[in-house]
């Protein structure tokens, strides 16, 4: 076996790497959650209410039962035990949907499960699904798009723990307001929005015993694990989750929802495997989605542009039972420098199911309004909306008094500016031309949170010179197999065609949620100390080998360094490559775990630690067929240290198309009479696709930011959907004059 020779290999971190699961997800070998079989399983078909509000009177389920092919038609009488699960310590026990399934007749949502029919073949299954005959009392669904905030105390449960509604609060933001000499007063929506990855939610139980084996596609299985061994009252150590691949999420897959629980009584009542893949359709009813927010911003602001006052009121929809928190307001604390400021919310209950963490959650419906305030009154100052922005930086995290542990928006501005060529910019309505297009220019800001969570990590180095790296978390499509084997491949100095990355499994160590685009950060350090144990054993190996070139050494006279043990004070060409070692004393491997402590929710932090970037972007505009299209953006993100350029401009790339969709293109919509989603296919739910994208021009700057970690990246990913919308929307207007304050754009309201 050749082990690595010679020479320095360059950091392999902060560059251009491909992919190293592509060979695997071109060939057809990358086993995603329905790739994996078994002997004698069965397929699942949930059967969903046809009402929104109500319940449920007589179940009929003697025709499906009969079917020939039909194991078990599931409902509350007979589904057995399933336990409520409830939060534990950090992130665990996290659900956005605490009923067990089938716990009460009360429907509160259209496509609530009600009943599910297990059979041989999927066919059969969903023939039983649809033999099901439910009937119910019904009830007016509350669907109502207007939002007023439900009769609540100042302090509220949501999913997260207690939280009070009064988000943030300095100085004397009425009074500021009521005498500020220049003053903006809007109302900002934002609809449902349903994420919609490609693949969709999809599981497999798999009983041997008491031991519970779930295959899901899920963004964090250790939650998952947890969840389950609630509901169904097993010890943590009798329920394994695996997830190799995940055909993305957008934050769906996050937090368990009712088809796992399931899916895992089905297979322990029929004593066989079973499987539930969710049609599309369901996709919009149990698996969350973004809430609807109604978010009203005040300025108050000098005639330069200086702001007063800021308040951000803003109010969002829960279901009935579940109170996920659409955190709107988080950046507007620390954007800007503002010496009085509010920030509250308020909820509103309606008949549809949990709400979720959806790309960017919180922020990026409050930094679409936000922004968009930030330009109109720019545009009311007869002002660049960039110089609003530079003349209103903060020094400081002005909601905490703390320092921010790396923070350069205005070089953000300033690259964007070059970039884009905003300085040829005119800021009259039509103003602008190009081949007999009416061009648009517009521009916002964007922050995202910066943080780690708990991970653990284990490192093998092997006698065949190549290396292991193993953590319990996911890959969801954003590059967290090639991130881990580019950290392991930095600290061990085994190139990366030789690292093994093993990942989506509970029996692993507990590897962080694929989300909050917190991951990356969290796994860094905790890949590195796992290194660092493995090489400190390969030291204690080369000293302790009988014949070895350092049988007489201490480890602490030892140097590691690209995959070789040399003496300290001597060049790394002549050390010893660490198979030699290994063999020459026997050993398969040198192995090391690491761990790295969360930061996320740290009561007492020493920094704010937040990620910034901007948009840049033009729309093109011909009225005379009311056609309008996003032609270019320019992005700009300060997020550290970037490992993976690539991965990472794709992250951004992606999420900026995304944007597309979210200011022209997607919403939920809900049939008033029956509380239906009644555009629930990938036909009518429209997302921007290719013929969508513009041209996105991608720059990061490269400020490492040591309090994260080790190498100083933050996340990335959910940031470049920050921000966009409002410099699409502020582009539309500049294009038409039309200033829409409800998303998504629409045709009909851009004719005038
Ligand atoms: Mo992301 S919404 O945190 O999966």
């Amino acid at each position: 076996m050749s082990t690595q020779q010679g020479t320095h290999i360059d950091s392999i971190i902060g560059r251009d790497t491909v992919r190293v699961d592509g060979p695997r997800k071109v060939t057809g070998l990358a086993q995603y959650t329905t790739d994996f079989h078994f002997a004698g399983m069965l397929y699942a078909v949930p059967v969903g209410a046809t009402i929104a509000n109500g319940r449920i009177t007589k179940l009929d389920t003697a025709t499906a039962e009969k079917m020939p092919g039909v194991h078990a038609i599931l409902h509350r009488g007979n589904i057995g035990k399933i336990f409520r699960s409830i939060p534990g310590p950090g992130f665990s026990g996290i659900c956005e949907e605490r009923r067990p399934p089938f716990e009460d007749d009360v429907v509160r949502y259209f496509g609530q499960y009600i009943a599910l029919a297990v059979a041989e073949t999927f066919e059969t299954a969903k023939a039983a699904a649809d033999a099901v005959r439910a009937t119910y009392a019904t009830e007016k669904p509350n669907v109502e798009l207007q939002l007023v905030a439900d009769d609540e105390p100042d302090e509220v449960m949501t999913t997260f723990g207690p939280r009070k509604r009064l988000d943030s609060q300095r100085g004397d933001p009425d009074a500021a307001f009521g005498s500020a000499p220049v003053k903006l007063d809007h109302t900002y929506v934002t609809p449902f929005e349903t994420h919609n990855p490609l693949e969709p939610h999809s599981t497999t139980a798999v009983w041997e015993g008491q031991t519970l084996t779930l295959y899901e596609s899920s963004q964090g299985v250790v939650n998952l694990r947890s969840v389950l061994a609630q509901m169904f009252g097993l010890p943590i150590e009798n329920v394994r989750v695996i997830t190799k691949f995940v055909g993305s999420g957008f934050g769906s897959k996050l937090w368990p929802w009712t088809l796992s629980p399931l899916a895992a009584a089905a297979a322990r009542q029929v004593g066989r495997p079973v499987r539930l893949v969710l049609p599309r359709k369901m996709m919009f009813h149990a698996v969350g989605h973004r809430p609807r927010t109604q978010q009203r911003v005040r300025l108050g602001a000098t005639p330069e542009g200086k702001l007063i006052s800021l308040h951000h009121d803003y109010i969002y929809t829960r279901s009935m039972l579940d109170a996920h928190h659409e955190d709107c307001g988080e950046a507007t604390p620390f954007q800007y420098s503002v010496p009085n400021l509010r920030v509250s919310f308020g909820r509103a209950k309606r008949n549809i199911g949990g709400g979720a963490d959806m790309r960017g959650p919180g922020r990026v419906p409050g930094l679409y309004a936000t922004e968009s305030a930030m330009n109109e009154l720019a545009h009311q100052l007869k002002m660049d909306p960039v110089k609003i922005r530079i003349l209103n930086e903060p020094k400081i995290d002005e909601s905490s008094g703390l320092p921010f542990s790396s923070r350069h928006l205005l070089e953000c501005f300033q690259l964007g500016s070059e970039k884009f060529g905003w300085s040829k910019r005119t800021p009259a309505v039509g103003s602008m031309k190009r081949d007999g297009l009416t061009l648009g220019w517009g521009m916002a800001g964007c922050s995202w949170i910066a943080a780690r969570f708990d991970a653990a990590a284990n490192i093998q180095l092997r006698d065949d010179g190549t290396c292991r790296v193993a953590s319990a978390t996911q890959d969801i499509g954003t590059g967290t197999y090639t991130i881990l084997a580019q950290l392991a491949s930095e600290r061990t100095g085994v190139p990366i065609n030789k690292v093994e990355v093993e990942l989506g499994d509970t029996s692993l160590p507990e590897g962080p949620l694929s989300g909050g685009s917190i991951a990356t950060g969290s796994v860094v350090n905790a890949v590195f100390a796992a290194a660092d144990e493995a090489i400190g054993s390969l030291k204690m190996i080369a000293v302790s080998t009988p014949g070895s070139p350092f049988a007489h050494r201490t480890p602490d006279e030892l140097e590691f360094k690209n995959g070789k043990v040399f003496l300290k004070n001597e060049s790394g060409a002549n050390g010893v490559p660490f198979p030699d070692l290994l063999q020459r004393a026997n050993l398969h491997m040198a192995t090391g775990n690491g761990r790295s402590a969360a930061t996320f929710g740290d009561p007492k932090p020493k920094f704010s630690t937040q990620s910034f970037g901007c948009h840049f972007a033009e729309v093109t505009w011909q009225p005379e067929i009311a056609r309008l299209r996003v032609s270019r953006v320019v992005t700009v993100i300060d997020a550290g240290k970037i490992i993976n350029t690539l991965a990472g401009r794709n992250q951004i790339q992606g999420a900026v198309v995304m944007g597309v969709g979210m200011a022209l293109l997607e919403r939920t919509e809900y049939d008033p009479q029956n509380g239906a989603p009644i555009n629930s296919s990938l036909a009518d739910y429209l997302v921007a696709v290719n013929a969508d994208a513009p041209a996105v021009d991608v720059h990061f700057l490269d400020y490492p930011d040591k309090e994260i970690n080790q190498v100083g990246a933050r996340g990335i990913g959910e940031i470049g959907l920050a921000g966009i919308a409002a410099a699409i929307t502020d582009a539309v207007y500049h294009a038409t004059g039309v200033r829409v304050r409800e998303l998504p754009i629409k045709i009909e309201d851009l004719l005038t």
